[in-house]
């Protein structure tokens, strides 16, 4: 039975931690709706890259920002990312995107346009969205905070093959570093850094498998859906 007041599931944490993955399927078991920022963060700069836009200069930043405009599609299950009319789901994920990512998204007014856009995506429909300041920027109040870590070669070894078996050239030592170089840039930027909300749930899964680690999160979610029951609030 679901809850009538809306759940916001938060699920922040390193690069490539699971978090898309474990949010996506979370959001399916639950009939949530299921919203990745990271691909927000990915499509914006893949069209900064495009156009070439320096990224320290802030009339240029502004000017592309507003000849952007972003959907997130929910098709068959999975997720599609369409940035002014294009399908870019395959695209953003390319290591040349990668590499710019993070320095895209330590610009403030970038994070002001998306944090509208993210804020705008919670409506009378429960939601988990997964990111980097999803539980202390976007929805502080989210009843459920989960923040993911992993051992980083565990990470660089996860990543490396899902994109190798997606066709993508690059080594494993090429994608520990881009990893290693986004989180640095993502915990020390000054624009909302990637740090664990004070009231998160820390979810080490170095050792769990993808099915280990959504059955824990799932049963955290519907306690709290019981509990909302049994106070009456749906
Ligand atoms: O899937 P992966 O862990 O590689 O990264 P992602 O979730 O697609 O996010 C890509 C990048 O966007 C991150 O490295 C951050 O720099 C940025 N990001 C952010 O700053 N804030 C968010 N809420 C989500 C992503």
């Amino acid at each position: 039975m679901m809850a009538k007041e809306p759940i916001v599931v938060a699920i922040d944490g390193y690069s490539s931690c699971g978090k898309s993955t474990t949010a996506r399927a979370l959001a399916h078991r639950l009939n949530f709706v299921y919203a990745d920022s990271g691909a927000l963060y990915r499509a914006v700069t893949l069209f900064f890259l495009r156009k070439k836009v320096n990224f320290s200069d802030l009339g240029e930043v502004n000017h592309a920002l507003h000849n952007i405009q972003l959907d997130l599609r929910p098709i068959d299950g999975d997720l599609q990312v369409w940035l002014n009319g294009e399908d870019v789901t395959s695209e953003i994920r390319q290591m040349y995107v990668s590499d710019a990512v993070s320095e895209v998204a330590a610009i403030k007014a970038v994070r002001e346009e998306l944090l509208k856009v993210q804020q705008e995506m919670a409506s009378q429909k429960s939601l988990v969205m997964d990111g980097r300041d999803i539980g202390t920027t976007v929805f502080p109040h989210a009843q459920l905070k989960i923040f993911m870590t992993a051992d980083p070669k565990v990470r660089a070894q996860r990543r490396y093959k899902e994109l190798t078996e997606k066709g993508e050239h690059t080594t494993y030592e090429e994608v520990f570093a881009n990893l290693a170089h986004r989180d640095l840039i993502d915990t020390t930027r000054k624009e909302s850094p990637l740090v664990q909300a004070q009231d998160a749930i820390v979810v080490d899964n170095t050792h769990l498998s993808k099915g280990e680690q959504l059955d824990l999160i799932l049963g955290m979610v519907r306690a709290i859906i019981k509990s909302a029951e049994n106070h009456g609030f749906a």
